[in-house]
């Protein structure tokens, strides 16, 4: 949903008559959001999109489930998500069957998955998007419009409906944010006619799409024969009379995309800019923001490091990447911070004091902001590490 892209064949018109090569006709499907109001796409299938041959309910991954130990009381806490990335590898599996949520409320789920081998069967996110950022390996998507590498430090966007599965390489962890609606770029970062500001952190060259769709007429790829549709958390298993991988042509706005936080161009200020300037993809009552490596402050009696903060609409989420994080004591790569709103939180103590007179921060982190109360699962729980909430108190 960056700008209008196209890969394939595609005929003048929409809704006209279309043929391959053989004189066949190909069949077109309209992927639409808000409506018939919202950005969509068209692709041309070489088959009819609505064979299936077989439906029933399946298990899938689970569904997000409160743990009210981890929620009360209320108070800051920190996840080592490396260990539940750890568990996850162990067990190895596909994508679309060991996704493991950790924090969620009804807009947004956040989860981990390590898997370790393709997805046996198409899965489709009937629920919302999936923006997965890449914490480490590299893979591909394989969807209705293409082939889509992606590596770590990426993000990976694939929108709501889109069949799709993954493919893994060694040593994928995929930190996912599923917006139970839709996630975006902000509307204001696009000018009028929806081209990307000189004032928004990137510009379209910034996002990689899918160039080719993977079948060609007379060359239709033999994949599997199943989609898995996710619907209000519960897994419905469609056997289709061919693989679905048969579109030769795509147009519109709507398309997964990759995006790598490091080309996400920063902004730095005389004085501390409020978190909101690290701002990347919004959703329907929450933020996604990216913290890269950057110039701090420069005003000559500036403190640099982030100021303690009561954000009282706010529950804030910290995946800590890399770098030195100037403003914690004891959290590294792979760490998940929660600050429930309300409740101060800030630099641990000497940090505020150490950042003067720094030039330059090398941390990076995803962030998540979300407008309504996060509940942590029981894997949650699993992970969480004891005295998160102490290490700001004095030594007694
Ligand atoms: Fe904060």
């Amino acid at each position: 949903m960056i700008d209008h892209a196209r890969a394939g064949i595609l005929p003048d018109k929409p809704h006209t008559v279309f043929r391959g090569p053989d004189g066949a006709l190909l069949h077109e499907e309209m992927l639409t959001r808000g409506g018939f109001d919202g950005p969509f796409a068209y692709l041309y299938h070489a088959h009819p999109v609505t064979a299936a041959r077989r439906v029933e309910e399946i298990e899938g991954f689970a569904a997000p489930a409160r743990a009210e130990a981890g929620m009360f009381p209320n108070q800051r806490r920190l996840y080592d998500a490396n260990a539940l990335w750890d568990r996850l590898a162990e067990a190895g599996g596909a994508a679309s069957r060991t996704r493991t949520a950790l924090l969620f409320n009804d807009d947004v789920v956040l989860s981990l998955s390590a898997p370790s081998e393709p997805d046996p069967a198409y899965f489709a996110n009937n629920d919302g998007d999936d923006l997965h950022y890449v914490m480490s390996g590299r893979g591909r998507l394989e969807s209705s419009f293409g082939w889509l590498e992606f590596e770590a430090g990426d993000y990976l966007h694939v929108p709501r409906s889109v069949i799709h599965r993954v493919h893994p390489g060694a040593g994928l962890r995929l930190f996912t944010i599923e917006g139970r609606r839709d996630v975006v770029v902000p509307s204001n970062f696009r000018n009028p006619v929806g081209q990307l500001t000189m004032n928004a952190p990137y510009t379209e060259r910034d996002f990689v799409r899918p160039t080719a769709p993977i079948a060609s007429h007379g060359a239709l790829p033999d994949g599997p024969r199943e989609v898995l549709v996710k619907r209000l958390d519960r897994f419905t298993r469609l056997s289709l009379e061919r693989c679905p991988m048969d579109v030769v042509g795509w147009d519109g706005y709507l398309y997964p995309f990759t995006f790598a936080m490091r080309r996400y161009q920063p902004k730095t200020g005389q004085l501390h800019l409020p978190p909101t300037v690290h701002t990347t993809f919004v959703g329907a009552s929450y933020v996604v923001c990216s913290f890269v490596p950057r110039a701090v402050d420069f005003h000559p009696e500036a403190i640099p490091c982030p100021y303690p903060h009561s954000s009282v609409d706010c529950d804030e989420v910290l995946l800590y990447l890399a770098g030195n994080f100037t403003s914690r004591r004891g959290v590294g790569p792979g760490c998940v911070s929660l600050h429930p709103a309300g409740l101060p939180h800030g630099p641990h103590p000497g940090a505020y004091e150490a950042s003067i007179g720094s030039k330059w921060t090398d941390e990076s982190a995803v962030m998540l902001d979300a407008f309504k109360p996060l509940w942590p699962t029981p894997a949650a729980l699993g992970v969480e590490r004891a005295g998160y909430q102490a290490s700001w108190a004095s030594p007694e």
